[in-house]
């Protein structure tokens, strides 16, 4: 684990460039997959804030966005398995179309605790895009319809996601490790 006082510098991992074809992909597919429908895109805050403003942008259908804050009582890097609701839904997604966006699904808990959340509320339908996964820390089996990027086992920053609250901004996804 990188200690939080240490001289960690991000490197690219994934560049904007490569963020930015995947997003059109993604938008792509789901633009596809939902014509004539009328979404409701649940984002999960923080992380996934950059990415949902990049996706929304070229998805070409009627829809909904609303957030969602969870807890996962992470300590450094590890989870202890507990999510709790910090901010929940503000409106009932019965016999909606869900389409849950996450920046990041690592392992898993996250993404099935919110899966069953909004499976309690009926939707028609609930798909999960993420645009990253590391399938080598999962936990919990999870479905992702609409996958950016599998990442290697790296504490990455950047494009929404932080360490300590630091790196959201950074444009490109980047691997932080010690100097
Ligand atoms: C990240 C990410 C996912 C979750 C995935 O959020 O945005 O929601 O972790 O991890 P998991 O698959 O191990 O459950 P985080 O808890 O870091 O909060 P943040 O988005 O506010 O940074």
């Amino acid at each position: 684990m990188i200690a939080m006082d240490s001289q960690a510098k991000p490197r690219v991992l994934i560049s904007r460039r490569q963020i930015a074809a995947a997003v059109s992909r993604l938008a792509a597919q789901i633009n596809n997959d939902y014509r004539g429908k009328y979404p409701v895109l649940v984002a999960v805050l923080k992380g996934s804030f950059v990415f949902l403003a990049d996706l929304i942008r070229r998805l070409d259908l009627p829809l909904k966005v609303e957030f969602v804050r969870l807890s996962s009582y992470r300590q450094g890097r590890q989870s202890s398995g507990k999510v709790r609701v910090v901010h929940g839904l503000d409106i009932e997604v019965k016999g909606r179309d869900v389409l849950v966006v996450d920046d990041i699904v690592d392992t898993g808990l996250t993404t099935s605790f919110l899966l069953d959340y909004l499976r309690r509320q009926q939707p028609s339908s609930i798909k999960v895009c993420a645009l990253t996964s590391k399938p080598s820390r999962r936990e919990l089996a999870v479905t992702i319809d609409y996958l950016g990027f599998t990442i290697p086992d790296k504490f990455i920053v950047g494009y929404g996601l932080d360490w300590d609250e630091k790196f959201r901004h950074l444009p490109d996804i980047c691997i932080v490790e010690e100097e």
